[in-house]
């Protein structure tokens, strides 16, 4: 068994996964489950005063998608706020959880959400009151709108000076590490994250979901709870993760947690070689049960072990020389299309579709224009027989 010990801002997880606030976090006895399916951390729904945010609407999920859950990209959309229980009552639950996350040893997270700074501030208070080993500062709830002008959720993670503010007022309040979660939507996640470290973060969750809507053009209404909603899946891991790599980069010191579309253990490990010391998941467990944080975690391992590492820690950032700049990227190499007459079934959406008209349907057979092909792949990907290969010629 590698180990799977990383360490947040001086706390140490028993492995890296953290299961993310949300639906598998959103009471006390969820938060149990997720401990007893072996989360290293797990981060319990954000708590807020904000009545409008800790009543849910109904229904609020929607699969988009749904025949592609076990094997591709669907997306997860959604209306579900904030914890469903005031502040005084939520640290009840945070209470309930704490003994069993000290005998499992889970690290246990609360989040907050505070609508001006001195509810930022009391809640982190109540939050390490009631035994919380983290605070996590949610900047990224897609559901906050433009015009609500409270400190909370995407509107304040995407404004500079707010997000500084709020993390020195939570700074301040709570002698716990605190971990900004960081908005895919309408902020640059590299310039917020830079902010957040001068402010005194202590670790970043990159990213969260992003805000959509989704509309049923027969009665021209969104559909389902009638407005927008959260939107996310494993589609996002591609975003997420360059986000991850693009703050490392950067320079940003600070731990990074990656986080978003995460669905199985190859995309953790994707997060963790491009620089995410830990990964957190929602979706996935949403989904597909409680049981894949074992599956995820078990992943890691085997992987681990296969490669002949000894410690996940190893393999954090380890793919990040690998990424090329711009400048860097091969422009010299040359390939051509290569097209397999034994599988060509001359349905012709290559010739359609080449960008340089390069293939030609002669017959019953494809045929590249040697002279014409720009070797940029296109068809490759397109051909829904996998006829077509590319050729390095140079
Ligand atoms: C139904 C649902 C509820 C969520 N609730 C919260 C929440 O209360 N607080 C929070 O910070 N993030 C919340 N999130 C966002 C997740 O914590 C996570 O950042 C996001 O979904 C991306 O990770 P994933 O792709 O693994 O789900 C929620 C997400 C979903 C899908």
């Amino acid at each position: 068994m590698a180990d799977l010990h990383v360490e947040i801002a001086g706390i140490a997880f028993k492995n890296p996964l953290i299961v993310a606030a949300g639906t598998p976090t959103l009471d006390a006895k969820n938060m149990i489950k997720c401990i007893k399916h072996g989360a290293g951390g797990i981060v319990a729904k954000t708590v807020t005063y904000a009545k409008i945010h800790q009543i849910q609407p109904r229904p609020r999920f929607k699969i988009i998608h749904p025949e592609a859950v076990d094997s591709g990209f669907f997306s997860l959309y959604s209306v579900e706020l904030m914890a469903h229980l005031p502040p005084e009552k939520w640290v009840k639950e945070i209470e309930k959880v704490k003994p069993i996350a000290r005998q499992y040893d889970t690290v246990l997270i609360a989040s907050i959400a505070g609508r001006n700074l001195e509810e930022w501030s009391k809640l982190a208070s109540l939050m390490e009151e009631a035994g919380a080993d983290m605070i996590e500062i949610n900047v990224s709830c897609p559901h906050v709108e433009e015009d609500e002008r409270s400190l909370m959720g995407k509107v304040a993670g995407s404004d500079p000076k707010v997000l500084e503010s709020i993390i020195k007022a939570v700074k301040e309040s709570t002698s716990l590490p605190v971990i900004g979660k960081l908005t895919p939507q309408g902020a640059n996640p590299v310039l917020m994250g830079r902010i957040a470290e001068r402010a005194g973060i202590d670790a970043l969750v990159a990213t969260a979901r992003f805000q959509g809507l989704v509309l049923d053009i027969d009665s021209m209404k969104p559909i389902l709870w009638g407005g927008a909603g959260g939107y996310g899946g494993p589609w996002m891991v591609p975003m997420s993760c360059n986000w991850v790599y693009h703050l490392v980069k950067s320079g940003v010191k600070v731990p990074i947690i990656g986080s978003g579309g995460i669905m199985n253990y190859k995309d953790a490990l994707c997060f963790m070689l491009l620089g995410a010391r830990a990964i957190q998941v929602c979706t996935a467990i949403i989904v597909k049960g409680y049981s894949v944080i074992e599956s995820i975690v078990n992943g890691i391992n085997e992987w681990l072990e296969c490669k002949g590492y000894t410690s996940v820690t190893e393999i954090v950032g380890k793919a990040v020389p690998n990424v090329l700049s711009l400048e860097e990227l091969d422009r010299k190499s040359v390939y051509k299309s290569s097209i397999d007459q034994m599988r060509c079934v001359a349905c012709g959406r290559c010739v359609e579709c080449c960008p340089y008209n390069a293939i030609t349907l002669d017959g019953r057979r494809a045929r590249v224009i040697t002279e014409l092909c720009q070797g940029c792949g296109l068809c490759v990907s397109l051909c829904p027989v996998n006829a077509i290969t590319l050729v390095k010629v140079s």
